[in-house]
């Protein structure tokens, strides 16, 4: 089994930067979104990398210009009848993911292999949706998908060896470095990320220390690139969010609840740079400006 075309749903953060990379492994992408203006923002996300990387050398401009002339942009479903892997990238939302998944189901001849780029929802639960439980996968990209080499991925329960190895292969094709996981809430990454997000969320809620102050604990002291309250607000909160809820939910256990503040920015639609505004408030000339806990 070797996929030669894929539709990536959703054109969002992920999904965009997934049809790149697949464009950049020689094969002919579809990209999906639900309007015209989204599918553009994701292609201009993509050209804009692209010419990112011509800039810098990395690329010829001809590289370029076959690697867009491969990814074909698409209001609807009907190219998951001739490709031969889909890839999911929409809302973190278990009931939007499923009603996706039937629909596909219906489109797709049964030998086609659906894959989910969720970053905490069960492969299995997805997987169960559908006519085609071994041919289903969780194939976990990190963010900004271009440039992270890490693809978690997930077998379902029912998942096979032969689905496993033929989706592994693509991601090294891909320029990536699979590892393999089991179906467990947040899979290893978010499972070992997300609490240390919230964990400095509750250091802010609580008044332990402002959000400079944790985000700059955390690079100097850690040495982490970005400070937990930078990357969660990077990620999406609404993201975040959701993935917690997930592994909340999924162990029963209260070590997992969201931090109260992270619910509150959410639900005021602060979802972080996509909205730009978060724990911090991004301007448009490039300004970072730190929430004030003592503003809420
Ligand atoms: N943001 C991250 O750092 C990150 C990392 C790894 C995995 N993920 C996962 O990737 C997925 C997408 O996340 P994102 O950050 O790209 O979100 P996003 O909000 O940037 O993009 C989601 C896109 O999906 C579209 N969409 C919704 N329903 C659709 C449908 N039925 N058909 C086609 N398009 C549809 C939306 O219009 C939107 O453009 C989520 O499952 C998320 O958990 C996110």
């Amino acid at each position: 089994m070797r996929f030669q075309r894929i539709l990536v749903v959703g054109a969002g953060q992920m999904g965009a930067g997934i049809a790149q990379v697949a464009a950049q492994a020689g094969r002919e992408v579809w990209l999906r979104d639900l309007e015209q203006r989204l599918v553009d923002r994701g292609l201009a996300t993509i050209e804009r990398n692209l010419s990112r990387d011509v800039e810098k050398g990395r690329k010829t401009p001809e590289e370029k210009e076959a690697i867009l002339g491969r990814i074909h942009p698409t209001l609807d479903l009907a190219p998951a009848g001739e490709c031969d892997l889909v890839i999911e990238a929409i809302v973190e939302d278990l009931a939007a993911k499923q009603a996706l998944f039937r629909e596909l189901d219906r489109i797709a001849p049964p030998g086609v292999v659906f894959a989910s780029n969720t970053s905490s929802l069960p492969i299995t639960r997805l997987a169960a949706v559908t006519s085609r439980p071994d041919r289903f996968i969780g194939m976990h990209f990190m963010n900004p998908v271009p440039v992270m080499k890490l693809v978690e991925i997930i077998r379902g329960l029912a998942t096979s060896q032969e689905t496993y190895e033929a989706v592994a292969a693509l991601a090294v094709e891909m320029g990536k470095t699979p590892v393999e996981v089991r179906d467990f809430p947040g899979f290893v990454s978010n499972r070992v990320l997300m609490p240390m997000l919230n964990e400095a969320m509750f250091a802010v809620y609580e008044g332990v220390a402002s959000v400079e102050a944790v985000d700059t604990v955390m690079k100097l002291g850690m040495n982490h690139p970005m400070g937990p309250l930078e990357l969660a607000d990077f990620i999406g909160l609404d993201t975040c969010l959701a993935i917690l809820n997930v592994l909340y939910e999924g162990f029963r256990d209260p070590k997992y609840r969201p931090c109260p503040l992270l619910v509150q920015l959410v639900q005021a639609g602060y979802l972080g740079r996509k909205t730009g505004r978060g724990f911090y408030t991004y301007t448009p000339d490039g300004q970072k400006i730190p929430l004030r806990r003592d503003a809420l």
